[in-house]
């Protein structure tokens, strides 16, 4: 039994590849595509087991598409329990213009699923999350799901006893009125959803803390891009700096952000350590192309040399952790 578990309602077959300069109308000779697992609860769940958690990823599948995703998920040793459904996993493409630096990301609908698809999902994912101490659903809802379906989730997190962690957007974010233990909103997110253009720190944290209050969620961790996050409590907020880093992909931060936050907590990390460890993630993942997200050494050796001193505990579990590794590998 898992102690994290993702859900992906709407996963995808991620293809990156990149071309000398997009134009429209000609044919854009591309580079060997690269393909990646994706949708954000999958992209969680390989942080976190490339990060040392204890996670499984549930997510419905099908189709060809479905297939290449499910192996590219095995050959990363991620463990995954999948509900078979009708159609077609979808498919993302993202391609690199080399001459401009700049990326373009398109996003397919999911397949529709039914209405007994869906409660199968909220089944396997209960089933697997029943020791879990915290449950993760990340990403879109494919079309015929409703808006309000994370509220289910939320419902069923609390009858496991699970926390419930929730990435997502639009009505998705909206209609989950109750229960979630941690909101991870982008801010662009949080103003789609709230309204205003919310520039200021206590602008923002006042649109979370009302939130808090109406119960929505217990703690808003609002990613601000490159300038960093804000973690808001129902009487606090702390800004944490991101890491300077070389972008190549921007795909994912915040699925790194999220997926090393749940493995801080699970750690029984503080709040402050495990908000650091998901910044140092999200920083790593920027300089790995497509979605390839990040390297544990390199997470955690940005967390080490960027945290502070209120990580002193983390800092020395990781090191515990490692040493406890190394005696593993000389043992076998
Ligand atoms: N350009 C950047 N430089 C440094 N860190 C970054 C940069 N972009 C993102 N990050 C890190 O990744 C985290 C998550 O990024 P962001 O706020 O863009 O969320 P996201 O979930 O990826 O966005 P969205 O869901 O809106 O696409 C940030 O809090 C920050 O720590
Ligand atoms: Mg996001």
């Amino acid at each position: 039994m898992p102690e994290i578990v993702t859900l992906t309602m709407n996963p995808a077959l991620d293809i990156s590849t990149s071309a000398a300069h997009v134009v429209p109308t000609n044919k854009l000779r591309c580079t060997k595509p690269q393909y990646d697992p994706g949708g954000g609860g999958i992209n969680v769940a390989r942080v976190a087991n490339v990060l040392g958690g204890d996670v499984v990823a549930v997510f419905p599948s099908g189709g060809a598409s479905g297939g290449v995703l499910e192996s590219l998920i095995a050959a990363e040793q991620v463990p995954f329990r999948t509900v078979p459904n009708g159609g077609s996993v979808r498919e993302s493409f993202a391609v690199d213009d080399r001459e401009l630096s700049e990326q373009y990301r398109f996003v397919l609908p999911g397949p529709e699923l039914s209405i007994r698809e869906q409660d199968e999902c909220l089944e396997v994912f209960t089933e697997t999350a029943g020791n879990a101490r915290f449950v993760i659903a990340s990403g879109s809802l494919p079309p015929g799901v409703s808006p309000d379906f994370y509220q289910r989730v939320s419902d069923a997190a609390a009858k496991v006893g699970a926390q419930f962690i929730l990435d997502t957007s639009g009505a998705a974010l909206q209609r989950t009125h109750t229960g979630v233990f941690l909101l991870k909103p982008s801010i662009r997110e949080l103003r789609e959803s709230v309204g205003g253009d919310l520039t200021t720190r206590s602008e923002q944290a006042g649109a979370a803390q009302r939130w808090i209050r109406a119960g929505k969620c217990e703690i808003v961790i609002l990613s601000l891009g490159a300038h960093g996050a804000l973690a808001i409590t129902a009487d606090s907020d702390e800004w944490f700096p991101s890491i300077e880093m070389p972008v190549r992909s921007a795909v994912g931060a915040g699925d790194a952000m999220g997926g090393a936050i749940a493995v801080g907590l699970s750690r029984d990390w503080s709040l402050h350590e495990s908000v650091r460890f998901g910044i140092a993630a999200a920083a790593a993942s920027l300089t790995v192309p497509g979605t390839g997200l990040c390297r544990r050494s390199e997470v955690e050796e940005l967390f080490i040399t960027q945290s502070d001193s209120r990580c002193s505990e983390a800092i020395e579990s990781i090191r515990r952790i490692e040493k406890e590794r190394e005696r593993q590998c000389s043992a076998c």
